[in-house]
This record gives structure tokens, sequence and C-alpha cells, in this order.
């Protein structure tokens, strides 16, 4: 007998898995240093103007969405997620005064949720690896964009540096799986989560992804702390 729970394999499950831990998911990345501060530090670096049109895709509890609410507190804010746990926690918050939480699959929004572009902007944190098909997903990325929208993909991606590699181990192994046992025993997310990392695009991978889709201005900008070459805010813009 295995303590162990069955593994993660089908990326199409992972908004169920999040149903099962959406109950202490605030307080796992309250935990978590930097975590909060670091998706404001994305949504920031979006740098939108005032009264812009914004999508949360991936949103969860809505820590994402609240980044985006304190940069930008007179935006338009939609929050798109395909679990509906992580959702409720989210239309639980003061926050949802100011945002709408739509239930969806961000493989494809219009379809899923009827969500409809344009967007000045897009946050989509630690989403695009959680995607089944991240081309097509980003096809339909690039379509919900305005013409100069910008997008930012708040990621982790350590596939280009042996350093970053073992030091997600590391935290994963010594912290991440083991809380994980503590607060839901039964989750396959946390070592879903360390291998999903681990096989993710590199930088350089996946900067060259976005440019093949036709994005512009493509760049990678730095977390501080624990986090600096894991976790990064890719950006791009749809021409004009
Ligand atoms: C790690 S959480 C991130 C939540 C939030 N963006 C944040 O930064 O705290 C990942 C979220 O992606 C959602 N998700 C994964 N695959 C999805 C899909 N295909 N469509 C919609 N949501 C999805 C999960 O349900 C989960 O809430």
């Amino acid at each position: 007998m295995t303590l162990l729970p069955k593994a993660l394999t089908d990326k199409r499950d992972v908004p169920r898995a999040f149903d099962a831990i959406a109950r202490s998911y605030d307080v796992s990345t309250a935990l978590n240093p930097g975590y909060n501060r670091h998706l404001r530090l994305s949504a920031e670096r979006l740098r939108l103007p005032p009264g812009a049109r914004i999508l949360d895709l991936c949103c969860g509890t809505g820590c994402s969405t609240q980044a985006l609410a304190d940069a930008y507190p007179d935006a338009e804010l939609i929050g798109l997620d395909g679990s509906e746990e992580m959702l409720a926690r989210a239309r639980r918050k003061p926050l949802s005064k100011r945002a709408d939480f739509v239930l969806g699959d961000a493989m494809d929004p219009a379809q899923s949720a009827g969500i409809e572009g344009p967007f000045d902007g897009i946050l989509m944190a630690y989403g695009i690896r959680n995607m089944s098909a991240p081309d097509e997903c980003l096809r339909r990325i690039y379509d919900l964009l305005a013409p100069g929208g910008v997008i930012c993909f708040h990621e982790y991606s350590v596939a280009d540096s042996n350093r970053s590699k073992a030091l997600w181990n590391a935290v994963c192994f010594g912290i991440i799986i083991p809380m994980g046992f503590v607060t839901a025993t039964r989750s396959p997310i946390f070592r879903y989560l360390r291998k999903s990392v681990i096989n993710f695009d590199g930088v350089r991978a996946f900067e060259q992804r976005l440019a093949d889709h036709g994005f512009v201005d493509v760049h990678t900008e730095p977390m501080d702390g624990w986090q600096r070459g894991i976790v990064h805010s890719f950006l791009a813009r749809k021409p004009a």
C-alpha cells in the first residue's frame, strides 16, 4: 500500500484537482514569501492606462485579480477559472464588487464562457503551464487582445538553468510537497506542480513560442527573493 495519491497526468484534470485544495489555497500562498507582492509586480508590468479592460485568466481564488485591482483601481476586471471551488472563494471576497468571476476553460474562453474581446491587457498567473495545448491557448489569447494590447504570463520556468532547477527541486521536496501532504494528504497537485515546472519551456523557448504566435516586444522580467530565476513575468504585445 502506498500513501501517495495517484499522479495527475492529464492537464484537463487540473481544475478539478484545485477544487479539492481550494479551502487551503489562500493560507498556503500567504505562507509563500513574496507570492502576492510578485503578482502585483507582474500586474504593474502590464503598464495599462486608466479605464483598461483586463482579463485575469486562471484567476483561482482571486489573488492575481486582487493584484490587478490594486494596480488599476478603475479598470474593468474579469476573472476566469475552471475550478468552481476556487471561484467560490473569489466570489466571497470584497474584490467581487470590483470584478466579475466566470467559470470557463482558459483553453477557449469565448466558447466555454462567452468571454469576448478585445481586452487591453491579460494576466495569466500560473496558468499557461497547465494548458493541455499551450499553442492553441496562445492563439485564442492573441485573438482576445486589442491591437496594441499586452499580456503578462506570470509563470515558473527553470529549464534554462541547472541552479534554478536544483533550487526548485529543493523547495518542492523540502517544503511544498511535505506541506501539501499535511494540508491535503490525498491531493496529487503538489507533485504535479514540481513536475509541470520542470517540464515547462525554458525562458528562451517560451519567448520564442510567443514570437512565433505573432507577439512583439517579447521580454522577460525577474522576481526577487528565492523566486529569482524561477518565477518570471513574460511580457508581450499584440502589434497595433
Ligand atoms: C496556481 S492557481 C493560480 C491562481 C491565481 N492566478 C493566483 O495567482 O493565485 C492555477 C489556477 O488555474 C486554474 N486552471 C487550470 N487549468 C485551467 C483551465 N484549463 N481553464 C481554467 N482554469 C484553469 C486552476 O483551477 C487554478 O485555479
